[in-house]
């Protein structure tokens, strides 16, 4: 006897409701509540559940083996640092990122370039066209297997026969199952699609790359439930107007989630960037006004970064401020500080700040090479390019110590910068460990005192 049953599910949070709401109650979002009919035959969840009590069994945890040595290590490194180290046999990671990011391509490009059985699901564009991408992607094309389909149930039928390494799904909102009515993309067919794909990568040891479509917000569609059903979640990045792209670690249950990766897009697809400080500064011998270099960390990763900065008097009564890759509020806040307790008069002035590649960046220590580069805009006076600096402003106008200040002084002396600025405040660094001159400062005006004299 087959019950149908039929729930309001919220489009953008997944919470459930018998009746129809105009407003969730949970998000509080207007208009997200849509019918969804949910088919269950009993006979498929005796199935399961008694299959399922048949089949497990306590085990001591000094008993279990680990297969920690045995992660699929793709031959793109920089996916494997995200994943912490390759991909673990059974799981299964979902990769989200804004519509023509690089998702496809990334994905394809591992399943190209790794020399392992893929079989690459595509419910988005056709063999021919992802033919054309792989073409252009380069590789080889002899252990990748495409397949045009969004039945769960087939797409795990031929997998099931193939017995791939590594099997990716390209888009979880484009499937759909057969034991729930209602249509692919929605909050209920995303939910049980997402658990028959850990179930059979859990069952057949086979890790499983998910991609994931991304609200207007940022987050991945579909119910928030998705993020915590897979093991990992990695969120790809970037610009769509720069090269450069980010693949960043949001959760992940074997490894660190402070890892991140970076890549170029170009016209033959995506390539690693190995060293992201020498891209990312530019090389050029002109002394320029408004530049500055500072120390980062994105996650655990060392970087340096070009911030450039341009203050013009402003032409109507209020100023403009304009920021990328920087919090504007951030900004603002440095601005006031300068105003205030450095007496220097930018209230009259547009401001314009911009991060170089495109990338973004929230780490408070490059405060301290945003105010010096505002401040070389509004003298005129160039920033010798052998100065790096790593410091966050404190609201009194003081220079704070910043995390990890070892790493980011390696990461200067190792791309050839002469002098860094620190704060005074930072402890257990030895200038002597280091070949690179270190000036501890411990205001703003002791930087200018030396940066302009
Ligand atoms: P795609 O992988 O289709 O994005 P997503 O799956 O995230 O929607 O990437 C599309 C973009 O990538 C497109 O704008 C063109 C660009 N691209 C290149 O610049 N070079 C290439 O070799 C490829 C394959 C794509
Ligand atoms: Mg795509």
């Amino acid at each position: 006897m087959v019950k149908i049953k039929s729930t309001f599910f919220c489009q953008n949070c997944g919470a459930q409701s018998s009746k129809w709401v105009g407003k969730c109650t949970t998000c509080n979002e207007w208009n997200t509540y849509v019918e969804e009919v949910i088919q269950k035959s009993d006979p498929v969840n005796k199935l399961i559940t008694g299959d399922s009590i048949k089949r497990s069994n306590p085990n001591l945890i000094a008993d279990i083996q680990t297969t920690n040595s045995h992660r699929y290590k793709f031959s793109d490194n920089e996916f494997n640092r995200v994943l912490g180290g390759g991909l673990m046999p059974g799981s299964v990671a979902l990769i989200g990122g804004e519509p023509g990011i690089g998702k496809s391509t990334l994905l394809l490009n591992i399943a190209l370039k790794s020399n392992l059985k893929t079989l690459y699901v595509s419910g988005e564009e056709s063999d021919e066209q992802i033919k054309t991408r792989a073409e252009r992607i380069g590789g080889s094309m002899n252990q990748c297997y495409l397949l045009q389909e969004t039945n769960i149930q087939q797409i795990i039928h031929h997998a099931n026969n193939l017995q791939p390494y590594v099997i990716i799904l390209d888009s979880v909102q484009t499937l759909h199952t057969d034991l729930i009515e209602s249509s692919p993309g929605s909050v209920s067919q995303i939910k049980e699609c997402t658990s028959q794909i850990v179930r059979f990568a859990k069952t057949n040891n086979i890790p499983i790359l998910l991609i994931g479509h991304i609200t207007k917000d940022g987050s991945i569609a579909g119910p928030k439930i998705l993020e915590h059903m897979v093991d990992t979640v990695l969120q790809f990045e970037g610009d769509r107007h720069h090269v450069y792209r980010i693949i960043r670690c949001i959760k992940n249950r074997f490894g660190s989630t402070n890892e991140l990766g970076i890549y170029e897009m170009t016209a033959a697809g995506l390539i690693e960037v190995e060293n992201p400080s020498k891209v990312l500064i530019n090389n050029h011998n002109e002394l320029l006004s408004g530049v500055s270099v500072a120390a980062t960390l994105e996650g655990l990763r060392p970087l340096l970064i070009e911030i450039q900065a341009l203050t013009s008097t402003a032409a109507y009564g209020t100023p403009q401020r304009s920021s990328t890759g920087f919090d504007l509020r951030r900004l603002n806040m440095l601005l006031a500080v300068l105003e205030k307790r450095c007496g220097f008069k930018i209230g009259k002035k547009d401001v314009f700040l911009n991060i170089a590649g495109g990338i973004k960046v929230d780490d408070p220590a490059i405060d301290l090479a945003v105010v010096c580069s505002i401040l070389s805009s509004n003298f005129d006076l160039n920033i010798d390019s052998k100065i790096c600096f790593s410091g966050e402003i404190g609201l009194s106008g003081e220079i704070r110590p910043v995390s990890r200040i070892d790493q980011r002084i390696n990461e200067a002396e190792k791309m050839g910068f002469k002098t860094m600025y620190i704060s005074k405040y930072t402890k257990g660094v030895d200038e002597k460990n280091h070949n690179i001159s270190l000036k501890k400062v411990g205001k703003i005006q002791e930087v200018l005192v030396h940066l302009f004299k």
